[in-house]
Formats: structure tokens, sequence, C-alpha cells
């Protein structure tokens, strides 16, 4: 009975993972990007919209983490798929090593703010290799302190971008910065690490959630009495709308959140954002760059980095029902992270790219859009080892 129970479900999974998921471009594409580091190093974040050749940015810049941490997933792959498709003829691990380097500097200063949680990426992923690396550990303590610093009492949050006070804003994205406080209270034993990330993530429950499940971008409050002043966007559509990266940063914050702590009510809120996310989503299974955005004229920017995050924030959330032996749970949310990832690859998959992927909204009310996104690949990428991690695809 088992076996057969076995043979019926696996193939089923199987047949909704797109190919190119595990395509030799994959491995190819990376490999071009990370063989020569431009000197001084810079690190790529996103494409012109015609060429799809990467822009280079400083390392003090909020996403210099992904490209090295995507050289850890390509190490990861190497682990997971044997030499298959070309990632078994190259040292990944020496790579993502050399691309960390350009980020040490920060460790003592960045202008990046309460993003140091991104910039920790890499080195997360090396402490889970080698956990007594020295450069590694002194970066992810640095890096939390750095978040701990911005924590106020009074407003109950870590605060995201500067402002003069009274002014205190903070985005949903910080919700991802979370993870570095317990990394590093796993290292140190402090505690108080923690308890800010707890603190941080109930006030964002609050506050940033609106009663359908959508997210604001910006609450803004007060830091001398702790209240809101404002809630708005910076990146959406509209101050009532919902833009689709940060709904998928809080759904993959709070399951995360729910993974560090077990609180039943992380894992309430991820479900009620991963629910608006899902429901959301137009017949064209297109991930919209906001879920409010007006669909005319046509066609209205995608955004392949909200998709590719939200199928890693549905797989973690599916993960975690199960945790709590919610398989009808588990399997809905599996079922959604598939759909998503197979709309996307069919609408954002170019080969004759840098990138992997196009389609990315960067930040439309900048108008930089239709590009490749170094978070969008480093998600596209994560998904593949995530399901094969799972057995959920084969290579
Ligand atoms: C330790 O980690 C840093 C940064 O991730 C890396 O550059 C370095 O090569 C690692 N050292 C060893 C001995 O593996
Ligand atoms: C624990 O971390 C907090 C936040 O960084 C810091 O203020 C405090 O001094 C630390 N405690 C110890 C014992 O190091
Ligand atoms: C996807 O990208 C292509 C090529 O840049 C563009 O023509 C198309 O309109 C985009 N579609 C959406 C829905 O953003
Ligand atoms: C199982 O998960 C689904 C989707 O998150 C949810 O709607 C349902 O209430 C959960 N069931 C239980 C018993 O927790």
């Amino acid at each position: 009975m088992r076996k057969f129970i076995t043979v019926l479900v696996l193939p089923l999974a199987l047949a909704t993972v797109p190919p190119e998921l595990f395509s030799p471009l994959v491995a190819q594409k990376v490999l071009a990007t990370a063989k020569t580091p431009p000197s001084p190093i810079q690190f790529p974040q996103y494409t012109d919209a015609t060429a799809g050749n990467w822009l280079l940015f400083n390392p003090d810049t909020w996403t210099t983490g992904f490209f090295p941490a995507t050289l850890y997933e390509m190490n990861r792959r190497q682990k997971l798929c044997g030499a298959k498709h070309g990632v078994g003829d190259v040292d990944w691990l020496k790579l993502g090593r050399t691309w960390s380097t350009g980020e040490i500097p920060l460790e003592t200063k960045t202008g990046v703010g309460h993003d140091v949680g991104f910039l920790s990426f890499p080195f997360v992923e090396e402490l889970k290799i080698n956990p007594g690396n020295g450069t590694a550990i002194t970066a992810v303590k640095a890096f939390a302190t750095a978040l701990a610093k911005r924590f106020n009492a009074k407003v109950g949050c870590t605060r995201s971008w500067d402002s003069p006070d009274p002014n205190f804003q903070v985005i949903i994205d910080n919700m991802m910065n979370l993870e570095v406080l317990f990394v590093a209270e796993e290292i140190t034993g402090n505690h108080t690490l923690r308890d800010i990330a707890i603190k941080h993530a109930d006030t964002t429950i609050a506050n940033h959630i609106r009663p359908d499940g959508g997210t604001w971008h910006v609450i803004e409050y007060d830091s001398n009495t702790g209240l809101v002043t404002k809630k708005r966007t910076a990146q959406g559509f509209s101050d009532d709308s919902t833009w689709s990266r940060g709904q998928a940063w809080g759904i993959y914050g709070y399951a995360n959140m729910h993974l560090r702590t077990n609180f039943p009510r992380y894992l309430e809120t991820a479900r009620r954002l991963a629910t608006y996310f899902v429901s959301n989503i137009p017949s064209d299974g297109i991930v919209p760059w906001d879920f409010n955005a007006p669909t005319i004229p046509a066609p209205r920017p995608a955004d392949s980095s909200a998709a590719t995050l939200a199928v890693n924030a549905l797989l973690l959330l599916s993960q975690r029902e199960l945790t709590v032996g919610n398989s009808t749970g588990a399997q809905f949310w599996r079922d959604h992270a598939f759909s998503i990832l197979r709309d996307i690859t069919n609408l954002a998959w170019r080969p004759e790219w840098k990138s992997l992927l196009s389609n990315g909204t960067v930040n439309l009310p900048a108008n930089n859009k239709l590009t490749g996104i170094v978070y969008g690949d480093y998600y596209f990428i994560r998904a593949g080892n995530e399901l094969k991690e799972l057995g959920l695809t084969f290579c």
C-alpha cells in the first residue's frame, strides 16, 4: 500500500516542475558572471531591459549578498545533484568564499541600515558548512549588533530607513532581516537578539497588515510615543495597495518566525499573508508587481522576483504546516508554489540574457522594470534546491 502511494504521488508532483529549473544554462550563466569578479569588486543587482546584461554595484548596497549566496546555492546543488548539468565541474564553494570577501569591509561600516540581514546571507551559508569560520562569525555578530542598535523599545520595532526623529519608518521587507538576530543568538547565547526579533514581528502584525491580509509597505511611527503616524507605500502602486514583493517578504518572514519560535501566531500570520497572495494572482497566473495596480494599459508589469520569492516562502510555509500535522495545508501551499513556479518560468525564462529570468520589477515608481534581478534568480535556484531536497523533483 505504502509503495503504491509513493509511486502515485511522486510523478504527479514531478510533472509540475518546469525543466528549466535544472537546465545546464543555470550553471553556465552563474559561472560566466562569477568566474571573473570585477576589480575593484562590484556586485550584480539587476540587468538592463533590452540585452539582459548585469549592472554592477558597489559593495555597500543592500543586494550585495545575493550573488555570493547564489554561489553557495550552486555548491548545495552540486551536493544534491552530483555532476549533472555542468554543476560538477566547478568549485562553487571557493567562488562563494571569494565573492564574500568583497562584503567583509561592510562589517564595520555600511550605508544599508536595516538591510544587514540580507548582507549576512553568504556568511550564514558559510556557517552551515564551517561553523568555526571566524570571518563569518564576526560578520554575523556585527550585522546583528547593527540591526539591534536600530531597535526602539517604545515603537517595538527595528528602524528601517533612516530619517530624523521623531519620524521612524518600518518597511515590511524588514521581516527578512530578523533571521540574522537568531543566527547571532545561536553563536553568542545573547537572548536579547531573539527578544528584539519577536517584538518586531509582533508590532508588525499589529500595524502592517490589513483586515484582508494585504500589507502596507511602510508604517511611520513617532519614535517618542510609539504611535503610528502614517501608513503608506514607497514602491507600490498606492498607499492602499499591496506591493507583491513586500507581501512575499512578509510570508517568508512569518513562516521563518514560526520555524524559529513555533509560536502559533506566526503560522497564522504567514497563512493570512499567503492566502492574500495566492487569492490575488489573476487567472493568467502572472504575479503582478502590485496586486492593486491597474491592468490597463496591458500588460501590467509582472515581478518575477516576487514570484520566485513567494515560491520559497510557500514551500517554507508548507513545511511548517507539516510540523503541526496539517498535511492538507502543506499540500495546498505546495501546489500553489508549483503553479507560481511554472507560470513565472513560462513568462520569464530568458536563455539569451545573462540573468536566468526577465520580467523583474526593481522599482516601478522609479520606472525600473522588465529586468533580470539578482534575488529573483537566487530564489529561482533555491526553489529547485528545496524541491530536490524535499524529494519532490529530480535534478
Ligand atoms: C571563511 O569565510 C570567509 C567569508 O565567507 C571566506 O572568505 C573564507 O575563505 C572562509 N575561510 C575558510 C578557511 O574557509
Ligand atoms: C546582547 O545584545 C544586545 C543587543 O545587541 C546588547 O545591547 C547587549 O549588550 C548584549 N548583551 C551581552 C551580555 O553581550
Ligand atoms: C515580460 O517581458 C517581456 C520582455 O521584456 C515583455 O515583452 C512582456 O511585456 C513582459 N510581460 C509582463 C507581464 O510583464
Ligand atoms: C491547515 O492549513 C490550511 C492552510 O493554511 C488552513 O486553512 C487550515 O485551517 C489548517 N488546518 C488546521 C487544522 O490547522
